[in-house]
């Protein structure tokens, strides 16, 4: 069995799995049932100034029979008064102190406050604490969340004001509602953050009832915009974290967020740079209990690797991605189509025709069966086919040799640069011998 153990910016926790500041986090009861269930750790439901929260405030998008595809919500921080909520932060961290256990704030953007809430949340023995930038609603007329997280300079001085009073790791939440990720991202290291995680709930609307033209969901008859996370999210996450990962002017240590729902969610964002996983959503649809086979899946998946620490694997990919200039313009694939696997769907040949580059053939043999074939000397590449085929392994996308040496965009251009500036020279060469 391999050692599971991560240290965050100095948070040790017995497993790379944290429960997300949210719904699952929002009492000391809850938390206590989260490490029993083998949680390594949790950020508690953040805290901030008194909120009231709406009554009907989640929803679902549920595609093609798979439930909980993505989730919708429209609640604010806790709505418990602070005195409570520290006193069970307190209890909780006595009876689990090996835990990792981080409380999420949102306050004002005012030094005051930030100094008054971390004195308070740290004297009750608290590891880290999470700043909450990221809440997509509400509060936004009071400077709080998004509204300060999509601004860079009040990132910076927020974390600035926060490490002034902190003795614990300080960790900034993102919003991904922002165009480049690592400007917030930067401005948060600038300030003296110890962690980020990234990222918080994306800007969203998650349906419209066509029978009585409310939103989904409705308070009273009115919506309004929330924020989206759950599996669909995923990807986008996924990508903002590499792209903090890559980022020299960030190395700090990232929490991955967003859409973790398996251990191999989890495998993949610590491969790009993430040192552990936070979860909502999936502990929201099934249950503490899933964190049982993300620890296994996650042992057994070290195991099988050879490696003896999750440490081992923490951003091994990161190196691997990179801007699309950089990549080899003469590395090819194509399509190919395993006879006696295929079963004659055709789904390959309507994906090809209509809309990629028309290379896939059908055929009649000599028994008179039909068959597909792709023309491989048009084949692009491009993973359609094999991307809407319903049968695992009937196309594989095969390597091709390239007789060309490799060469990236950014190279032929500044190949051709290169040119350009020589043949300036030979005209001017030629210009001073006339
Ligand atoms: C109902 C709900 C309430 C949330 N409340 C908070 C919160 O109080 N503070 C916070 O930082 N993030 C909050 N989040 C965001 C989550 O912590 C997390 O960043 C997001 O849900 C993405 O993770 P997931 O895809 O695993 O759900 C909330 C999410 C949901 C669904
Ligand atoms: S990879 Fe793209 S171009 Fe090639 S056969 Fe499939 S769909 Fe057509
Ligand atoms: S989509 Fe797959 S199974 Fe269907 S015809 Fe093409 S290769 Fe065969």
């Amino acid at each position: 069995m391999a050692d599971l153990r991560i240290q965050l910016a100095g948070i040790a926790s017995p497993n790379p799995f944290w429960l997300a500041s949210a719904p699952p986090t929002n009492t000391g009861y809850q938390v206590q049932r989260a490490f029993e269930a083998g949680w390594g750790g949790a950020v508690w439901k953040t805290l901030g100034d008194p909120i009231i929260n709406t009554s009907s405030r989640f929803a679902a998008i549920h595609f093609n029979g798979q439930r909980v595809a993505g989730f919708n919500n429209i609640e604010l921080i806790s709505d418990r008064p602070l005195e409570v909520n520290l006193k069970e932060i307190y209890e909780t961290k006595k009876r689990f102190p090996e835990h990792a256990l981080v409380v999420s704030l949102m306050v004002e953007p005012k030094r005051e406050k930030w100094h008054e809430i971390v004195k308070k949340v740290e004297a009750v023995g608290v590891d880290g604490l999470e700043l909450n930038f990221g809440c997509p609603h509400g509060m936004a007329e009071r400077g709080m969340g998004a509204a300060s997280g999509q601004q860079p300079d009040l990132v910076e001085m927020q974390t600035m004001w926060v490490k002034e009073a902190a003795r614990t790791p300080v960790i900034v939440k993102l919003t991904p509602n922002i165009t480049d990720i690592t400007a917030t991202a930067k401005a948060a290291v600038r300030g003296g953050a110890d962690a980020i995680s990234l990222i918080n709930t994306i800007n969203s609307l998650a349906g419209v009832d066509i029978d009585t033209w409310n939103t989904i969901p409705h308070v009273g008859g009115k919506g309004a915009h929330g924020g989206y996370c759950g599996p669909a999210v995923k990807p986008i996450a996924l990508n903002m974290v590499a792209e903090c990962a890559r980022n020299p002017l960030v190395g700090v240590p990232i929490s991955g967020i967003g859409g973790v729902s398996s251990w191999r969610d989890a495998v993949e964002f610590i491969l790009m740079g993430s040192t552990g996983v936070q979860v909502c959503t999936a502990a929201m649809h099934h249950g503490f209990s899933i964190v049982e086979d993300m620890i296994d899946g996650l042992n057994n998946y070290l195991d099988e690797k050879g490696l003896k620490s999750v440490n081992e694997l923490i951003g091994k990919s990161v190196e691997r991605y990179s801007d699309w200039g950089d990549l080899d313009l003469n590395y090819a694939v194509v399509a190919r189509i395993e006879q006696d696997t295929c079963i004659v769907c055709n789904k390959c040949h309507i994906a090809c025709e209509d809309t990629s580059h028309q290379c896939i053939e059908r055929h009649i043999d000599d028994t008179g069966a039909a068959y597909l074939k792709v023309r491989e000397e048009d084949c692009v590449g491009c993973n359609l086919c094999s991307i809407v085929c319903p049968v695992e392994g009937a196309i594989e996308m095969v390597e091709v040799p390239s007789m060309e040496p490799a060469l990236s965009w950014n190279q032929r251009q500044a190949a051709i640069a290169s040119l350009g500036k020589s043949n300036d020279s030979d005209d001017g060469d030629k210009k001073e011998a006339v």
